[in-house]
């Protein structure tokens, strides 16, 4: 497999490029709008063609890529059906599985950040997940909008992701401190929310507690991510360079 890590600095968010080696087809998990024509140079690059777009959620931080990359190259945008956006060509259903060329991800559905939400899993030795903004790296992402559910992220994350091998990569939807890469097994042990020592009640309280602001974006994301990352009219000047000109279709 061909295997990119990449990062787009505004929002701390990171975007995974999975390129299957046999038949050249990609799929970019998570991307975003700002870092559309680095990704497509990167795929060029690579030798591969972009076969879909997958979304973990609908963002509240930024907007998706999806969109602009489906116009520039024609890929499909995939992302959960729980979602019920028409602007998406696949629908993920949950526990299937979604295949390009000789690559398949497992679609989980685990709700706490969002009701939709969901992680990707690609089997392997070790296996590595996505997990958008479920299980993070010494933490997780937060629960206080877009039906977020801190008892839901918690069932999510034990009963669920932590029923992983302890081995599997986890590669989360973002980090703020530069940090790119866990374990399961790791987090068990050490996540400072989610180690396994800690109740759902304690957990409950941590998330109470954090008091986080509002995403600056929230207002233009959320309309504009449900309709697969077209800038809606509200986006603010300083944020509208990323929308570029409107390309019809
Ligand atoms: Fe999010």
């Amino acid at each position: 497999m061909i295997f990119r890590q990449l990062f787009e600095t505004s929002s701390s968010s990171y975007t995974y490029l999975l390129g299957c080696e046999t038949s050249r087809l990609a799929i970019l998990i998570d991307p975003v709008l700002e870092t559309v024509s680095r990704d497509l140079e990167l795929i060029q690059q690579l030798g591969l063609s972009l076969y879909a777009t997958l979304e973990t959620h609908v963002h509240a931080d930024h907007l998706t890529g999806a969109r602009k990359l489906k116009q520039l190259s024609g890929c499909q945008i995939a992302g959960p059906a729980l979602d019920k956006l028409a602007c998406r060509d696949i629908q993920l259903d949950v526990d299937t599985t979604f295949r390009w060329g000789e690559l398949e991800l497992t679609c989980l559905h685990v709700p706490g950040h969002t009701d939709t939400h969901f992680a990707y899993y690609l089997a392997g030795e070790p296996g590595m997940l996505f997990s958008g903004d479920s299980l993070m790296i010494d933490g997780c992402g937060r629960t206080d909008f877009q039906a977020g559910n801190a008892a839901e992220m918690y069932r999510s994350i034990h009963d669920h992701l932590y029923t992983l091998p302890n081995d599997t990569l986890l590669y989360p939807g973002h980090d703020y401190q530069g940090r790119r890469v866990s374990s399961i097994g790791q987090e068990k042990a050490r996540n400072p929310r989610l180690k396994l020592d800690i109740s759902p009640a304690e957990f409950e309280q941590i998330m109470t507690d954090l008091k986080l602001p509002q995403p600056t974006k929230i207002q233009f994301a959320v309309p504009g991510n449900e309709a697969c990352g077209k800038c809606p009219d509200n986006v603010p000047a300083e944020f509208k360079k990323p929308c570029g000109v409107e390309i019809q279709g």
